[in-house]
């Protein structure tokens, strides 16, 4: 089925100049990018994004280190678009990733792995509306 999931360049990967190479993953992939914008989170934007973590031993220093500088958020699309995301990205910790993996080749640590991709229908559904509206989804569909 045609899916839609939400992908975050972080800003290590964006401060890396590798965006464009990202980029040509997700559609060499077949993934189509149909919304993307440039930001810098807010502290209450990264922390509102990554509520469910909050109670995680981790959530301080992945706040900081998404506020830390500008981000690229896009919306992808194609068939089984939230599995095929997270295999070209890899395990989230870039020392486990596969070879060939977005975090394998740009990512350094746990916390700086180059990029974010929603893990299920349900949270990519709010993933998405958390940063874009309907209005502004360019779908081919
Ligand atoms: P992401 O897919 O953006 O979702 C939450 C992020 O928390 C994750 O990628 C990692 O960058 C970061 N993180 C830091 N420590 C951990 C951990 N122990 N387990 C999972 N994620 C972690």
């Amino acid at each position: 089925a045609v899916e839609r999931t939400l992908s975050i360049v972080k800003p290590d990967a964006v401060a890396g100049n590798h965006i464009g190479e990202i980029y040509s993953r997700f559609e060499t992939a077949g993934l189509r990018i149909i919304a993307a914008r440039m930001l810098h989170l807010s502290q209450e934007q990264a922390e509102g994004f990554y509520a469910v973590h909050r109670e995680r031993p981790f959530f301080r220093d992945l706040v900081k280190f998404m506020t830390s500088g500008p981000v690229m958020v896009q919306v992808l699309e194609g068939e089984h678009a939230i599995r095929k995301n997270r295999e070209i990205m890899g395990a989230t910790n870039p020392a486990e990733a596969a070879a060939g993996t977005i975090r394998h080749d740009f990512a350094e640590t746990l916390d700086a792995n180059a990029v974010h991709g929603s893990d299920a229908p349900e949270t990519a559904r709010e993933e998405i509306a958390f940063f874009f509206g309907d209005d502004e989804l360019h779908s081919r569909n």
